[in-house]
């Protein structure tokens, strides 16, 4: 298994999970089924994946114990009220199967209906029943957190899309200032060519490891939170065999480079991620 950081709440959470959109209920449960076997502890879904229930089984296939893992799910807007968290956590619990959650998010501001800061109420009041183990966000900007900061909230991670070319610099030390963790969701590059950026060759030659472990060691040693999608048996285990190797502080500055300067994609409900 992969490490743990601690959480404000006090929970710990693996640095390194499975991503599972866009699998649908059957391809999540067989790639949530190996990677437990590959060492996996930490499993991110959410409603809008409509894989809750595949998430839950693969679990369950495993033969591991609840308390061994990390789920992570997520709701959507409809739900953001105090109520209505409540409703999206009854559903969610339901679809997977479990008594609690341990990480529940706001899948996205959605900044149109201006309701998320009451979301994040309505998930501290189920952290304090019990029924969550940590709160937290995806796809915020500052400006949005502080508006939850402002109501003397903190959440325990934002989920970000994060990677070399997105290196998300603002977002980073904002939540580092508050001791939020990132999260890095498409920690790859989403299926583009980073993997074959020479930034990251050169590094994969050097070390004999593939351009893949060479990005995941970078968002680790940064101190993310990074959760890479596989459905292939073999990549599902060659992600999370990181922990063998190490860049040095100027490799991965190197890779840091990469950044784009595109730092504003997808923290708007425009996604369907
Ligand atoms: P596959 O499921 O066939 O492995 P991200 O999480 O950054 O969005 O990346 C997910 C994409 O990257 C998926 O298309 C996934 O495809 C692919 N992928 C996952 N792990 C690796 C790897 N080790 N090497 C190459 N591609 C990978």
């Amino acid at each position: 298994p992969a490490p743990t950081i601690k959480l404000l709440s006090g929970v710990s959470i693996p640095v390194l999970g499975l991503g599972t959109w866009p699998l649908d209920d059957d391809e999540a449960a067989t790639a949530v089924e190996q990677a437990v076997s590959a060492g996996y502890r930490l499993f991110d879904t959410a409603e809008n994946y409509g894989n809750e229930a595949g998430v839950g089984e693969g679990i369950r296939r495993s033969g591991i114990e609840r308390d061994q893992v990390f789920i992570t799910t997520k709701f959507n807007k409809q739900w953001h009220s105090v109520d209505g968290v409540r409703k999206a956590f009854e559903q969610s619990a339901a679809r997977l199967g479990v008594e609690y959650i341990d990480l529940l998010l706001v899948h996205w501001p959605n900044p149109d209906q201006d309701r998320y800061v009451d979301a994040v109420k309505g998930l501290a009041a189920l952290r304090e029943e019990g029924l969550i183990r940590a709160i937290g966000v995806s796809n915020f900007k500052p400006a949005h957190l502080q508006r939850v900061l402002d109501e003397g909230l903190v959440p325990d991670v934002n989920q970000i899309q994060l990677d070399p070319r997105h290196t998300r610099a603002e977002s980073r030390s904002f939540h580092a200032g508050h001791g939020i963790v990132t999260e890095s969701w498409s920690p790859l590059g989403k299926g583009g060519d980073l993997l074959q950026d020479p930034a990251v060759d050169r590094l994969a030659d050097k070390y004999g490891m593939t351009p893949a472990q060479i990005v995941l060691r970078w968002h680790i040693q940064l101190g993310l939170v990074a959760i890479p999608k596989s459905a292939n048996p073999l990549r599902i285990k060659q992600n999370i065999n990181l922990f063998g190797f190490e860049l040095t502080p100027d490799e991965v500055e190197s890779l840091s480079a990469l950044d784009t300067g595109d730092a504003d994609i997808t923290d708007s409900d425009s996604f369907g991620h």
